[in-house]
C-alpha cells in the first residue's frame, strides 16, 4: 500500500506534463464541453454569427453561440470572436480586475474541478496562447498580437 503511493507521488509530475502535451479535442476537450457547454451552447444554438447579430434576444432566451463543432469551437479562441473562450472561462488571474469570467462557473461543481478542468482547457488553447486580448484594441487593452497566436496550440 505504501509503495504504491510512493509510486504514484513520483510519477505524478510525469504525468501532469505528459497531459499538459498531449491535451486534444477529440481526446479531452469535447467531451468536457459536451458534459459542461452543450446545454446553451450546442446545436439548437445560433452560429456565431448570429449570435452577434442578436446578442440581447439570445441572452434572454439562454442560448449562447453554437460550438459543437472544433471549427466553431476555433472561431471564439482566434478569429472573429478572439479571446472569447479565455476571457469567459478565466478564474480571474490574467483579469485586470482579478474577476473570472462569467462562464468560469460551469467549469465543474467544486472549486478543485473547476481550477483543474481550467488547467486542462489552458493547456489546450496553449501557454502564451491563452490571453483576454480580443482582435481590435479596445480602450487600454491591447489588441492579441502575432506571438500570442503563433502560440496557440488547440491540437485536434
Ligand atoms: C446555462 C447556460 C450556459 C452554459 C451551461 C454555458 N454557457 Fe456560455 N453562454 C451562455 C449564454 C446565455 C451566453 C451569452 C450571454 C453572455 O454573453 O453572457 C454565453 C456566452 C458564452 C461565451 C461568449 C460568446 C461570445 O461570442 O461573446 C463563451 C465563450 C461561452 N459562453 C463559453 C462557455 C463554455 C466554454 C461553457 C462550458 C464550460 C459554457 N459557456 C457554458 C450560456 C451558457
Amino acid at each position: 500500500m505504501r509503495l504504491k503511493l510512493l509510486a504514484f507521488l513520483a510519477c505524478a509530475p510525469l504525468a501532469t506534463l505528459t497531459q499538459a502535451a498531449d491535451v486534444t479535442y477529440r481526446s479531452d476537450i469535447r467531451p468536457l464541453i459536451k458534459a459542461q457547454c452543450v446545454e446553451c451552447h450546442g446545436d439548437e444554438s445560433p452560429t456565431l454569427a448570429d449570435f452577434l447579430q442578436e446578442q440581447e434576444r439570445f441572452k434572454k432566451e439562454k442560448l449562447g453561440p453554437r460550438f459543437s463543432s472544433y471549427g466553431e469551437l476555433i472561431q471564439l479562441i482566434g478569429w472573429p470572436d478572439s479571446g472569447a473562450f479565455m476571457r469567459r472561462l478565466d478564474d480571474g488571474a490574467n483579469s485586470p480586475t482579478k474577476k473570472p469570467g462569467n462562464m468560469y462557473k460551469y467549469l465543474g461543481e467544486t472549486d478543485a474541478i473547476r481550477a483543474s478542468n481550467l488547467n486542462l482547457v489552458k493547456a489546450w488553447v496553449g501557454e502564451g496562447g491563452w490571453n483576454l486580448n480580443r482582435w481590435e484594441m479596445v480602450g487600454d487593452a491591447a489588441a492579441v498580437s502575432k506571438e500570442q497566436m503563433d502560440k496557440l496550440k488547440l491540437k485536434y
